[in-house]
């Protein structure tokens, strides 16, 4: 691994250099060619930006999934653990999710991995996480996911299902494969050591299906211990697509943390507390006065308002294109795009709030009553 950067399942830092991952991690490039055949079998014949903006820019066996795609061939699988508040970061993989969802009607299982978070955060108890479990529901239901087409469940209450699936990985699976591909230690707890098997599981719940991750590439060490053994198991590999991490506030390096919130915006941050954040901390890459900020124009490319509005927030290509720019030409000031990022950050949440009231009442059926749940219980 390099030594400015550190990209485990566990642990982000430093600038991320997400070439390099590519190579380290030994996935594919999700190039223009697999994007292109990916829209053209799309229900709206359009790509969800983060497809778009090469956010989503890796990917496993992708094409695989592609082949077939439009015969409900492929199911999804993500998952969140509850160690603390979500922040817009952690809306990522669930909104691909349901855009996969839309698009192509297939089936989305959501893991909350409290049993993950209690073994591997020294401070928690069962009761805390399993509050905030509660809580990410609420954040996660607010996407509007397919009542009937959704299943969502924690690992620690579904885990009679769970264990059969998890029990089959772990068998396959050496202690010198798993320190390899985790880094685990003498140090490291064993509740933390069994862990991957568990997320491995929900891999094979539809057999005669891919089973598609969309995740942070962070998470790729897990499908890569999957993939491995699956074969030897009588299940698929399981396919992944691979996004970037949504950069914290002070610039573009590492990612955002759940424990520090000077570096993320909040699903529950007030409108005011969004604008002083994002004026406090937001990083510019604007120049020191304005008078060069007019002369030689600011580096859009560096700046977090920028890159943000880029990935999450203006999705018209044109409007974007605009705001660049603007900017690099130092037209627009580092407080301007700064305002305009305030702007459709407090419009996004005010949203998701709103869904997060409105969509309450689906979450019996994510968890027990919609039909796949019902299905998954019977399991
Ligand atoms: N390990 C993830 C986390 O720390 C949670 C998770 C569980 C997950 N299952 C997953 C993430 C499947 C992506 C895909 O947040």
């Amino acid at each position: 691994m390099c030594a400015d950067y550190k990209v485990t399942a566990w642990e982000v830092s430093g600038t991320i250099d997400y070439e390099k991952l590519i190579k380290e991690f030994g996935t594919s490039h999700l190039t223009k060619d697999l994007k292109e055949r990916l829209r053209l079998k799309t229900k709206s014949k359009k790509l969800h930006p983060f497809f778009k903006r090469n956010f989503i820019y890796s990917h496993r066996d992708f094409d695989k999934v592609l082949e077939n795609i439009d015969n409900n061939n492929f199911y999804v699988y993500t998952g969140r653990g509850p160690s603390g508040e979500m922040h817009l970061g952690h809306l990522i993989s669930f909104l691909t999710s349901k855009w996969l969802q839309d698009e192509f009607g297939c089936n989305v299982y959501i893991m909350i991995s409290d049993d993950e978070k209690f073994s591997v955060k020294k401070n928690l108890t069962l009761e805390q996480i399993d509050k905030q479990s509660d809580k990410d529901i609420e954040e996660i239901a607010a996407i509007g996911f397919d009542p009937d087409k959704t299943f969502i469940f924690k690992d620690t209450e579904y885990i009679k299902h769970l264990y059969k699936f998890a029990l089959q990985f772990a068998k396959k699976t050496n202690l010198s494969n798993a320190k390899a591909i985790f880094g685990f230690t003498n140090e490291t707890n064993l509740g933390h050591m069994f862990y991957p098997n568990i997320q491995n599981a929900p891999t094979a719940f539809e057999r005669n299906k891919f089973c598609l991750i969309p995740a942070g590439i962070d998470q790729d060490p897990y499908w890569r211990i999957q993939r491995d053994v699956a074969e030897k198991l009588g299940f698929k590999k399981v396919t992944a697509i691979h996004n970037k991490l949504l950069p914290p506030l002070q610039g573009m390096d590492g990612k955002m943390s759940s424990s520090d919130n000077k570096t993320a915006i909040y699903l529950t941050d007030t409108p005011e507390l969004v604008k002083s954040k994002v004026n406090k901390y937001a990083f510019s890459g604007g120049r020191p006065t304005l008078e060069e900020h007019r002369k030689l124009g600011g580096v859009p490319e560096i700046d977090v308002a920028y890159n943000w509005l880029y990935i999450l927030l203006e999705e018209d290509d044109i409007k974007i294109k605009e705001i660049y720019n603007k900017y690099k030409s130092g037209d627009m000031t580092s407080g301007e795009i700064k305002k305009i990022l305030i702007e459709k950050l407090n419009i996004f949440l005010e949203n998701h709030k709103q869904n997060k009231v409105k969509n309450k009442k689906l979450i019996e059926r994510y968890k027990y009553t919609g039909k796949l749940a019902k299905e998954m219980w019977k399991l």
